[in-house]
């Protein structure tokens, strides 16, 4: 066994690293050998070197090995799973898992909080009044082998090496690095007893990379190792430089997913949506082609076993179904404000970070990992980028539970959406599909 300073030494200086070194520094981490020190300074070593491709699936292996790989050997369907890499008003999880669902394709998806500007899945199915998110990963397959769908927080013996790794990143400045992402990720999406997996990698404004080229890379770097370690993976580059949908917020996300399985969801989040679910129906090989892909997710939506689904999930998990039919049951804001236009003309900017921090100014996220989140407030029927307004329309409402938070967040979020003459030139939201 080496001394874990002779394993730093070698990546310091530029080696490549073996899978048994690798195996030492991520056993370190879980069953704490390795000082925080040494894990800290071997982070940054890996940051500044890199890995190779090798290396970095030893890594993502070892990470995922870290704690146990749920076993879904009695869930009969193929079984799917969807990851973002987090933008704002990103909600497409909560509709498309239920619909993906409903195609016959079984969807384990262990979800994230939001931290910073970005939301989380796991708060937002909080939003619905008795939706818990703590199952035992017993719970998490029975009710797979059940109804096909469950959507769970990560539990303790997942990814452990994650969990302390991810915490010494956060504070000593060691996120940027595509390796370290990469083994991040893949290390919890892969323990969940998955068959293949879709990635969103955000670009833009509101996302974690901002550049495209990096999020090329770190899609590139995640399709190569995932599919490496037998499970077949592709990713969607997809922008993020608009908040997508009209609503960001906890349970105005929810109640904006929900009109999403009434098939009446905003046209961009749409697009997201279909996009991925064809390719997590190709990947699960119940359909061959695109088009037949799309037609049977627009078939779930249409005969409404989409949203039944939800209904299911809900009522599975402890929740108030009747939250479907009956929005009124989401916690409710104090105020609800719109903003309005001071001028005429066509919005070209609702920039993704500024509403992001209006929304966090409001509540609704996390400044903190150990802050709570105000399930009620965020905000909701915002305008898109290319829509012609006039003086006094409504730009967006503001949802807030106290008159300090909302003063504050109207001047954020005023500052966020540009209104000018000219109309301006139209983007790709689904920049590129690797793998
Ligand atoms: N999300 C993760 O789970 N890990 C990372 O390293 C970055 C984003």
């Amino acid at each position: 066994m080496a001394f874990p300073q002779h394993i730093i030494a070698r990546k310091r200086d530029g080696h490549a690293l073996t899978r048994e070194e690798i195996a030492e520094f991520v056993r370190g981490a879980t069953d704490g050998s390795w000082a925080d020190y040494q894990l800290s300074a071997m982070l940054m070593a890996v940051v500044l070197r890199g890995m190779t491709a090798q290396e970095t699936a030893h890594y993502t292996e070892a990470m995922m090995r870290s704690g146990v790989v749920a076993d879904l050997a009695s869930v009969k369907l193929p079984k799917a799973d969807k990851h973002s890499t987090g933008g704002v008003g990103d909600k497409v999880s909560l509709h498309l898992a239920p619909m993906i669902a409903a195609c016959g394709v079984a969807v384990p998806m262990i979800s994230g909080r939001g931290l910073g500007h970005t939301g989380g899945t796991l708060d937002k199915l909080e939003s619905i009044p008795g939706f818990r998110v703590n199952l035992p990963l017993d719970a998490y397959r029975a009710q797979l082998e059940r109804i096909g769908l469950a959507l769970i927080g990560q539990t303790a013996d997942l990814a452990p090496a994650d969990k302390k790794l991810y915490a010494l990143r956060d504070v000593t400045a060691t996120v940027e690095s595509i390796p370290l992402i990469c083994g991040s990720i893949l290390s919890k999406k892969l323990a969940e007893g998955i068959d293949v997996l879709v990635l969103d990698v955000k670009f833009g404004r509101g996302a974690f990379m901002k550049d495209k080229a990096k999020a090329r890379e770190l899609a590139q770097a995640l399709v190569s190792v995932a599919t490496t370690m037998g499970k077949p993976t592709r990713a969607l580059l997809t922008a993020m430089d608009e908040p997508l949908g009209r609503a960001v917020g906890n349970a105005l996300e929810v109640v904006e997913s929900i009109e999403c399985l009434r098939g009446r969801g905003p046209a961009d989040t749409m697009e997201v949506t279909y996009a991925l679910g064809e390719q997590m129906l190709l990947l699960a090989k119940v359909a061959v082609t695109k088009n037949e892909a799309r037609a049977k997710l627009q078939q779930v939506l249409q005969d409404g076993t989409a949203l039944e689904k939800f209904r299911e999930l809900i009522a599975a998990q402890g929740g108030d179904a009747r939250v479907v039919d009956e929005p009124e049951r989401f916690p409710q804001a104090k105020f609800k404000v719109p903003l309005v236009a001071t001028k005429g003309g066509y919005v070209t900017e609702v920039d993704a970070m500024g509403v992001a921090l209006a929304a966090l100014q409001l509540g609704a996220g996390r400044a903190k990992a150990e802050d709570t989140v105000d399930h009620a407030v965020g905000i909701g029927e915002l305008v898109k980028i290319g829509e012609r307004v006039e003086v006094g329309t409504s730009l967006a409402v503001i949802y807030a539970n106290d008159e300090e938070s909302l003063a504050d967040a109207r001047g954020m979020l005023a500052k966020a959406i540009v209104v000018t003459d000219g109309v301006p030139p139209a983007t790709r939201l689904i920049d590129e599909i690797v793998g």
